[in-house]
């Protein structure tokens, strides 16, 4: 190293110091240090990590160049911070065009072009704890060994300082777990050769959330909710539901669970035509153990004055209305929806997303929804992306908007 940039090297880490003894949390000492390290080296972005333990995922808690990317969490092991958290070693990517190990999934979500990476564990006295990544050289250039080493160094004075001021890593708060995927794989016979769907996909669904699952055509969205629906099995994995096994199928104990546990609202409304809109609900209730009301169903769903009306005297958003109306009359606590507002122009996608917000809210309920639209995916409050029958990634969204605050 030249001397001029040893000397840089040593009072960004004097700098440093400085801060995280003197700030008083930790998310603002490390992004005051995070601020030192992205001038210092010179860099376009970088980000700070931390391990949740109990759902062995890695999350951003904050970031500095690029929009904000904090809340997003990949597996522990996937991608270039995960195998950092997992194996504790720091990772130097020079081009990531040519390096297997890096997924552009978040560059994705942000518009935005990793060429270059470094990334550095942050490890306290007895383990690894997170880890400090940086993105993009401004000269250009790719990192270099340098350039690493004084991540390194960095990251383990802001380590040790955690260590021993005792800041705690502001956890968000996770909710009881009703259903868990673990190493889920879906594979079809397709002529000679096998198709893989699903090729292992974990993920939690929490009690009384709105979780938003993307990605593109093809990738295994509806595939992943059938099997969460009781509809298809998965190939191998586990399946839990309320802590019980079903990853072998029990046909008993599948239809019960789909008949008391589960709504499902679909992009076409199935509803039957020669029953009107309350003769539909219920039809659902009187087969359900602990149903509501169905005139009180087809109420919260801003239908009573149309409650006699048939499927046919009513638009494409009131017919998917009374589909929301047959699927929480049942009381269920999880609500699966595959692409609900897909056939729905603007308004009728709103009213129809309102009636949905307001089951979340007032019900208890959790809703899984696949969608397409991504303006939808900000009223979640977590978003799942599939990629190639993965998990890629997950967004936990700290102010998930409401259906009338959107816009496309
Ligand atoms: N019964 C089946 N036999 C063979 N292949 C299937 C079967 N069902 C689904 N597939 C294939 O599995 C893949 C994933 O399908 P899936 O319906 O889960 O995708 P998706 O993510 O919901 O897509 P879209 O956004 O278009 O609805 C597709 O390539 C599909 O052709
Ligand atoms: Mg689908």
């Amino acid at each position: 190293m030249n001397s001029d940039k040893q000397t840089k090297y040593t009072q960004a880490i004097w700098q440093i110091t400085e801060q995280l003894r003197e700030a008083e949390e930790l998310d603002e000492a490390l992004s005051n240090a995070l601020t030192v390290i992205l001038e210092c080296i010179g860099c376009e972005a970088g980000s700070v990590w931390f391990l949740h333990k109990d759902s062995n995922r890695v999350q951003a808690a904050f970031n500095i160049g690029t929009e904000s990317i904090a809340g997003i969490s990949v597996e522990n092991g996937q991608g270039i911070v995960g195998q950092v958290t997992k194996t504790g070693e720091s990772i130097i990517v020079e081009d990531t065009s040519k390096d297997e190990r890096f997924s552009s999934s978040v560059d994705e979500e942000m518009e935005f072009v990793t060429r270059s990476i470094i990334c550095a564990p942050l490890k306290d006295q007895y383990e690894t704890i997170g880890a400090i990544e940086l993105i993009n050289k401004l000269d250009g250039n790719s990192f270099d060994k340098d350039d690493l080493s004084l991540c390194e160094q960095l990251a383990s004075l802001a380590a040790i300082a955690i260590g021993d001021r005792g800041l705690a890593i502001g956890e968000i708060e996770e909710k009881r777990t009703i259903i868990s995927l673990r190493d889920i794989k879906k594979e079809y016979q397709v002529g000679d050769g096998v198709l893989q769907v699903l090729r292992g996909i974990n993920l939690d669904i929490y009690e009384n959330e709105f979780l938003v699952v993307l990605g593109e055509s093809g990738c295994g969205k509806s595939t992943m909710m059938n099997i969460v629906g009781g509809m298809d099995f998965p190939t191998s994995g586990s399946l839990t539901i309320e802590g019980k096994d079903f990853s072998t199928p029990d046909e008993k104990a599948l239809t019960q669970y789909r008949r008391d546990y589960v709504g499902f609202i679909f992009q076409s409304y199935n509803l039957m035509p020669n029953l009107t809109a309350l003769q539909n609900v219920q039809f659902i209730a009187e087969i359900s153990k602990n149903p509501m009301d169905p005139a009180v169903a087809i109420e919260k769903v801003g239908l009573a004055s149309r409650a006699d009306n048939y499927p046919s005297q009513m638009s494409g958003g009131q017919q998917q209305r009374v589909s929301i109306a047959r699927a929480i009359v049942k009381n269920p606590t999880l609500i699966l929806a595959d692409e609900p507002t897909a056939a729905l122009d603007f308004t009728t996608s709103i009213e129809v997303l309102t009636v949905i917000e307001d089951i979340v809210k007032n019900q208890g309920t959790s809703v899984m929804m696949i969608t397409h639209n991504t303006e939808i995916a900000k009223m979640a409050n977590r978003v799942v992306k599939l990629k190639n029958g993965q998990v890629s990634s997950i967004r936990f969204n700290m102010h998930p908007l409401s259906a009338s605050d959107l816009s496309w």
